[in-house]
């Protein structure tokens, strides 16, 4: 007896995934963020309030924010396909799939430090507002 083995992919819309301050602590340090993890969180908090798909704008000069970290468009990702300083589509930021925000923002971070970001400016810069568990 043949047993017909069918692969069903289902394809819906994204759900949004909406973390926990907790959650994210362990996210942050599943992907390599070992330091500031409370500022980490804060930030994520304040600029999406831990939701993957959140997308902000549009700005006043027109460019769009990005996901959990709210990335810009206007540097550091591509409106039609990978692109800006993170060589990434920016719709790609708003999918279950984390670790490209994740190494976008550690670009970021790099370049900026938590400063890049409004939402860690001001409400988490001295002392950060959230201890995430
Ligand atoms: C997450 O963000 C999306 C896009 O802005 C929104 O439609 C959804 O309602 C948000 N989910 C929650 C739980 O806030
Ligand atoms: C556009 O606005 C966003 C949000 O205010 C800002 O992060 C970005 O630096 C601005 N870009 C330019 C080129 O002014």
């Amino acid at each position: 007896m043949m047993l017909a083995v069918v692969l069903v992919t289902i394809v819906g819309p994204a759900a949004a995934k909406v973390y926990s301050q907790c959650q994210l602590a362990t996210l942050l340090r599943n992907n390599g963020i070992t330091s500031n993890i409370n500022d980490w969180v804060c930030l994520i908090i304040s600029e999406s309030s831990g939701n993957t798909t959140a997308k902000g704008g549009p700005n006043s000069n027109g460019s769009y924010d990005y996901g959990l970290f709210q990335v810009n468009s206007r540097y550091w990702c591509g409106t039609s396909g990978p692109g800006g300083d993170c060589n990434v589509a920016c719709s790609k930021l708003l999918d279950e799939n984390v670790a490209d925000d994740i190494a976008c923002a550690k670009k970021i971070y790099a370049r900026h430090g938590f400063s890049a970001w409004y939402g860690w400016k001001n409400k988490c810069k001295n002392p950060p507002a959230v201890t995430p568990c």
